[in-house]
């Protein structure tokens, strides 16, 4: 393989969790061995073709096992949801890079490292689970994460504003204070992990700020105004609910008026 594309493509179509990491692997390090082409004349596949493993089984986030942290299995629960979001988040960084052709070649490359970073952390996670004898897919999983995918195939940045800008975001809000209770039972292996993860988020949302405002501004949007309705239009439930972790929502390209909104 030898475009960023033809590896997206080989990478959202297999079912395989070893393959999807393996192939991510290898773009990231064509990438970095500068051998990795940028041509985007190849046809897009729907995103109906996009295939995940047989397992974990996919059901309504009320299905879900209970997560509270103050029981084993809760704490195996918690760790099974993240690692799922985390593989989920593979796919979605693949799928944000293949599927929106003509932008700067650092578009491309910006995503395929957080493809590499989100595949980076799934294994964290993976190899965190097999600690408390549990593998990813033993346990069911939210089926919603792929939606916001599905909602904005046709709207860049309208997924910039989903994907990043809202979903991932969600973590900076919530992730210290899940971090925190880490460290009051002295789970210093969770804390190093989560605040790992937790670092690498700030940037991911910072590309997606910095990603939604070039393109607003290449489509005539005025980007703050345009957040607004698109999160109106294609979050479900009205608006997403803090509190909201202001300090590193800014450090990651968020303006005062954005978080005013949010907020109000
Ligand atoms: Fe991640
Ligand atoms: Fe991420």
């Amino acid at each position: 393989m030898k475009t960023v594309f033809e590896y997206a493509e080989a990478c959202l179509r297999s079912p395989s969790i070893e393959e999807k990491l393996a192939l991510t692997h290898q773009a990231w390090q064509c990438e970095q061995s500068g051998l990795l082409h940028f041509d985007t004349n190849s046809p897009v596949m729907a995103i109906a073709d996009v295939n995940f493993p047989a397992k974990p089984a996919l059901l309504p986030p009320r299905a879900m096992p209970n997560r509270k942290l103050t029981t084993v299995d809760g704490v195996v629960a918690f760790f099974h949801a993240i690692a799922h979001v985390e593989f989920m988040a593979i796919s979605l960084a693949w799928d944000l890079l293949y599927r929106f052709r003509g932008l700067p070649e650092q578009f491309y490359r910006d995503w395929l490292r957080v493809a590499d970073e989100e595949a980076q952390h799934f294994e964290l996670l993976q190899g965190h689970l097999r600690t408390l004898n549990v593998q990813y897919g033993d346990l069911p999983a939210h089926n919603g994460l792929w939606d916001h995918a599905v909602d904005t195939a046709d709207d860049l940045p309208g997924r910039l504003a989903m994907v990043p800008r809202c979903m991932e975001a969600r973590g900076l809000d919530v992730t210290p204070g899940i971090i925190a209770k880490f460290a009051a039972v002295g789970d210093n292996v969770a804390v190093a992990l989560l605040t790992r993860i937790l670092t690498d988020e700030v940037g991911h949302v910072e590309r997606g700020s910095y990603w939604f405002k070039f393109v607003c501004s290449q489509q005539g949007l005025a980007p703050e105004a345009h957040y607004q309705t698109l999160i109106k239009h294609y979050y479900r439930g009205g608006k997403p609910k803090g509190p909201f972790n202001r300090e590193m929502r800014i450090i990651a390209g968020f303006s005062d008026t954005e978080l005013d909104w949010l907020e109000s």
